[in-house]
Parts: C-alpha cells; structure tokens; sequence
C-alpha cells in the first residue's frame, strides 16, 4: 500500500542525513551496510539507514568528551536559552513529528502528537530546573570552616532508547543531561531512529553544539552498548528497555563504576475494589491497557477485580472495547495501530493460547486482526489466574486478562507477587483503604482512582527488577549531577 503523502516533507526534519531515493529515505553517511525502518502498520520499507558501529560510537564519546569543559561551564541560563528554543522548534514542527512517529512506529498519529507534546515537556521542565541546581550551606561543626557542597553535572553520559516512545523516551533523559552541563551520545531504537533524528535536527537548529548531542544508529545493539559500558569517559548510562538488557547493561557497567539509570519491564496490576466508582475504573483502564497498543512498561498487565462486582465489570469492559478501532495510525478515527513486529505479535498469541490452554475464557478478540500482519484484536480474557503466563510476562499488546480475588490482602499479595516494581494501579472510594493499599504496593508508581500517571512534573521510576532512579522531576535532574563537598578551612 503507498504511503497517503510524500516521505520528502519530512526531509527539513531529516537535516539533509537523508535524501529520498524510489520513495524510501536513504542516509547518505558512510558506514558498514545499511538497516531498513519498516512502517509496521504496512510493513513497507520507509528508511534505509547507515549501519554505524562500535568506532563510530568511540569516536562520538571522544567528540562528546572534547564538547564537555566548554559545555559544562556555559551557564546554567544560557543552557536553559538553548533548551527551550529546542522546546519552541518542536512545538513549530509538532504535526510532522507526530505523523513521522506513527509512520515508524504504528501509534495512532493523535496518540503520536500527544507523545511529541509529552516530550516536549520534559525539555520545558528540565530548562527551567537547570537554573535551580541548587547547592548548599551546611553548619559547621568547626569555628574555623566553612562546609558548602555544589552540584555539577556528571560528565559524559550514554543512553539507549527503546521504540515504544521514540520521542518522549528521549527527551526525557537528553533534556536533563544537557540542563546538568553533561554532553550526551545517544543510541535510539533501530526500530524508530527517525523521530529521533527529527529531534537532532531541530535540536541543531536551536543552537546545541554539535558534539554535545550525538546520535549513532545502528543494529548493532549489542557492540554499541559494549562500548558505551566499558569506556571509562561514559559516567553515566541511562537506558529504558527490557529487565534483562538493564541487568546485562548493568553487569557491563561493573567495571568502569558508572551511575546507572536504568527504566526496565514492569507487570502492572489495576487493581478494583467492590467500591469502586465503575465508570471512572473503566475509563482509567482504557487509557492505562490500550494506549500504544498496549505497548508501555506501565501498562496494566493484570486486572484484579474484587468478587462483587466481577460480572458486571466484565461485561462492561467489553462494550468498552467495542468502541477501539484497529488500523493504520495515518488514518482518522483509529484507536489501535499495529504492534511493533512480528515478534511482537507471536508473543501476544502465544500468551492468549497459553492461558486459554489453562482454562481461562477469551470472550473477545483472541485473535490476529485482519488489518495485517502487525495487528491484534483488543482482547479480553476472564478466568484468568495470578500464576497464567498471561499474567506472570509483560504482554506488551492490547489484552486485558481479569482475575477475580475475594479480600484486599489477597489482592495486595498477588499484586506484590512479582519481581518487577514499576507502576500500580488501584480504585476504591474508601480513603482508608486508599492510603492502606497505596502504601502496601511494592511499586515507585500508584495510580489511585487514576489510569494515567505520566507527566514532566512527576518522578517516573521502578523499584525490584523495574530499574534503579527516577526520570522527569527534580529528581530526573539529580540522576545526572554529582554532590560535591567544599570544606573551608582556615576561616
Ligand atoms: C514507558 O513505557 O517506558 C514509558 C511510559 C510513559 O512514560 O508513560
């Protein structure tokens, strides 16, 4: 199927890297072979890009090592200047940026400008809090000195992102590096590299330096990580991905010591009390299970539904259901583009028939969508239980398996009974029971009567297997500045 519009809008976007060749976007920098960006939603090849290696991302720290004194000692005002003229470009070229998103990703494209404005966010914030690095005055214990501590960036930072945000995932860790004084190289998802191209060029465009925010594209994840864990230059590296890349990442860093801010898998319970307001659970789900498809580390993973109102929650989640679209995210009106990959979907399928197998009943979807290849019906699964691997994996797709439990322990024990920690979700009217169970879920994140938790203001981050530091905040600043101690004698 052809694309609905000419690729050669976004080229302004592409910063000359590419130039359209038979309607595919082609990179023109040298490097070992090419890799092809595939719309998911037609499978059609739209990008076919320089394969960079392990010595391009040698060469891009030694670059980003060299930009770091003169960055670093930029005042922190000035710095802010150049970030929010980043955050005003992005706002200029918001509708290209969305539809460039979905082009490589699937999500719808209003769900994709919601993302560009999301991301957006974090660079608005970020300038803001780079003017308030505060350090302070502490009492001294000793007539004679005087104990003072400063907060400066850490230095040369790696980050890796994944392809479910391919813009937002970035913003949120480049704007803070640069707002700390750190220089920045960047490896984005193979998967969706352009958007965060889009976000160099403009970044460019605003006036960051060059060296200071770098990108190396590639497949070869695993050589590019390698390099970025073992130079002892990188001080700080920062991924979001999956719980077994962070902990091999995490092992890699050993050596060198490097700070570590690490966002991984999560299996998210949404948990509903008998009294709960339905309506707001069911609008609060909607949004927490099927936004992207279903493909968000927070994500509600497991639908706990107290006894008394199991039926009745059950049978109205379905005809929720029926108002999702599955489709091409370029056209009007779809609310549920494609999944990433094949890959992707196997997984889904292989959930739905494995907990099928084991007696739970699918009474919607259960299936591949006939839109194509990528596309899985919004399914919903009851009689599920707690050991289900439905309910044990990250399903990273539009299924929503419920499980029925009688009392609150019982739901606080199956919604703990997980290695991961990132994102928890509850609804109930009884303010008791709000702060008891709010404070029980061993989670960095509760939604309580709420389904959407995500915003630049707001510290972002797991506990257990779902990683280590926060993002967004004044804390997503902190995780790239190090204290240090200034004592003062002979005062
Ligand atoms: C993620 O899935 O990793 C990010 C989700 C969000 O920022 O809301």
């Amino acid at each position: 199927m052809a694309q609905p519009f000419a690729l050669d809008r976004f080229l302004p976007l592409l910063n000359s890297c590419c130039t359209l060749q038979d309607g595919v976007l082609v990179s023109s920098s040298a490097a070992e072979g090419t890799f092809e960006v595939l719309n998911p939603a037609t499978q059609e090849v739209i990008a076919r890009l320089a394969n960079q290696t392990a010595a391009d991302t040698e060469e891009a720290i030694d670059r980003a090592e060299a930009a770091l004194p003169a960055w670093r000692a930029m005042p922190a005002k000035s710095r802010s200047a150049l970030l929010k003229q980043w955050f005003a470009l992005i706002q200029q070229h918001a509708d290209d940026l969305a539809l460039l998103m979905t082009l490589e990703q699937g999500k719808p494209v209003a769900e994709a400008l919601g993302e560009v404005q999301y991301g957006a966010s974090f660079i608005e914030w970020f300038a803001e809090e780079a003017k308030r690095a505060y350090g302070e005055v502490i009492p001294s214990p000793m007539s004679n000195r005087r104990l003072v501590t400063v907060r400066q960036g850490i230095g040369v930072v790696a980050a890796i992102t994944p392809w479910n945000f391919p813009n937002a995932m970035i913003t949120r860790k480049v704007a803070p590096a640069l707002a700390a004084g750190c220089t920045i190289v960047l490896k984005p998802s193979e998967e969706t590299p352009l958007s965060a191209i889009a976000l160099l060029t403009l970044a460019r465009e605003a006036g960051i330096p060059e060296e200071v925010f770098q990108l190396v594209m590639s497949t070869r994840a695993a050589d590019i990580g390698d390099v970025m864990c073992h130079d002892s230059r990188v001080r700080k590296l920062t991924f979001t991905g999956s719980t077994p890349v962070g902990k091999l990442l995490m092992r890699q860093c050993a050596d060198t010591v490097k700070k570590l801010g690490l966002e991984l898998g999560g299996n998210a319970p949404f948990i509903v009390f008998d009294d709960a307001d339905i309506d707001a659970a069911i609008k609060g789900l909607m949004l927490a299970k099927f936004r992207n498809a279903g493909q968000t580390c927070i994500c509600a993973n497991r639908v706990l539904v107290q006894d008394g109102i199991y039926d009745t929650f059950a049978e109205r989640l379905a005809q929720a259901m029926d108002a999702l679209t599955v489709g091409n995210g370029t056209e009007q009106g779809i609310t549920t583009g494609p999944l990433i990959n094949e890959r992707a979907v196997a997984k889904v399928e292989r959930l739905v028939n494995e907990a099928r197998e084991a007696g739970a009943k699918v009474i919607r979807g259960g299936q591949r969508d006939s839109s194509g290849q990528g596309f899985y019906v919004p399914t919903l699964v009851t009689q599920a239980t707690a050991d289900m691997s439905l309910c044990r994996e990250e399903i990273f797709g539009p299924v929503a398996p419920l499980i029925r439990f009688s009392t609150e322990e019982e739901a606080v024990a199956i919604a703990n009974d997980t290695p991961f920690g990132l994102a928890a979700y509850f609804y109930s009217r009884d303010i008791g029971r709000a702060w008891r169970v709010g404070e029980a879920l061993e989670y960095g994140m509760v939604g309580i009567n709420e389904g959407g938790i995500s915003n630049e203001v707001a510290p972002f981050g797991g506990v257990k297997e779902s990683g280590l530091g926060r993002e967004g905040s004044r804390h997503g600043l902190e995780e790239f500045m190090e204290i240090k101690y200034l004592c003062m004698g002979g005062v």
